[in-house]
């Protein structure tokens, strides 16, 4: 390992064992945000080899570090980075894939089971001291036995998703970018097309202007009035207002999310709805599975110090 002192920029919030993992090795220099990069001297900025990010990795935040090589993002999806920016002066991205994806998917089944049979409510329903006044909790509308359910996105997490629901008496079938030849599970080529063929759609994937939006009106009305939505990979995927509209009208039955267009803003119009079960982002929020996302931030930046090659490099 060679014994020279590089400077890792963290602009905002880190997992703490990020910043333990890279303090034996680097220079560290925190910042509150991206934006507040403005603050440093330009020495310190011309001094920024790696940085750490949770969050925004804006073009301006690249441009204002000269000798940027590697950014290390915290998270599978990394559309907080400007990766075209990045690229476009040779800066590599690294993300943190596969170290996430049982939790995710474990999170994904407990968040459909609960969208459907609304444990929660209920929970609260016997926390509020309700059964012994009221009576019993009334009967979930929906069961997970017999549903047809689509996968937005069968990539590795998607896959982990479908295998799960597999024992669970489901029919399966997806839509992706292109069919795989690893899975025997029915394919449609177009969201709208699987949205029509199933009563529960799963969505995970990525942020990207492909994606954004692509679940709008059309595809939750193909759903149908005993439809369910699931959405476990990025908010601005949905068309949010669209998906309120549905919920409050019966064009769907119910959705669960876990994450929404502007986070953290949840709007007040879907947290009013019964027919919702919401997450605060935290599908891959236990313990081991973050330490695990922070190992690989940290080891991407030393690898990439190291031996010029970074371990999960993201696609330019
Ligand atoms: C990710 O890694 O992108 C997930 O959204 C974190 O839960």
């Amino acid at each position: 390992m060679s014994s020279e002192r590089i400077t890792i920029l963290i602009p905002g919030r880190i997992h703490p064992r990020v910043r333990a993992r890279l303090t034996e090795r680097f220079d560290l220099v925190e910042i509150d945000s991206a934006d507040a990069v403005v603050a440093l001297t330009e020495e310190t900025r011309s001094g920024v080899r790696g940085a750490a990010v949770s969050g925004r990795f804006p073009a301006s935040l690249i441009e204002a570090l000269p000798h940027l090589q590697v950014i290390g993002s915290f998270g599978v999806g990394y559309d907080g980075v400007d990766v075209k920016a990045a690229a476009a002066r040779g800066i590599v991205v690294t993300n943190t894939p596969d170290v996430l994806n049982d939790e995710v998917a474990d999170t994904t089944i407990a968040l459909l089971l609960n969208t459907l049979r609304q444990f929660p409510a209920a929970e609260s329903y016997l926390r509020a001291g309700r059964w012994a006044a009221e009576g019993p909790f009334p009967l979930s509308p929906m069961s997970l036995k017999g549903r047809r359910i689509g996968i937005h996105g069968l990539g590795r997490i998607g896959l982990e998703i479908a295998e799960r629901l597999v024992p669970f008496k489901v029919d399966i079938s997806y839509h992706t970018r292109s069919p795989r030849s690893d899975v025997s599970f029915a394919y449609h080529d177009s969201l709208l097309g699987l949205a029509r063929a199933v009563d529960t759609l799963i969505s995970i994937v990525p942020a990207t202007p492909q994606t954004k939006g692509s679940i709008n009106a059309e595809v939750l009305e193909a759903l149908g009035p005993d439809g369910v939505l699931i959405n476990v990979g990025r908010g601005s995927t949905i068309d949010q207002p669209a998906l309120i509209r549905a919920l409050q009208d019966g064009t769907i039955a119910a959705a669960g999310l876990d994450v929404y267009a502007d986070e953290p803003q949840v709007p007040d119009d879907l947290i009013a709805l019964k027919n919702v079960s919401l997450l605060p982002h935290v599908a891959s929020a236990s313990v081991p599975t973050r330490n695990a996302m922070a190992d690989l931030v940290a080891n991407n930046l030393i690898a990439w110090f190291d031996s010029g090659k970074a371990l999960t490099p993201v696609p330019e």
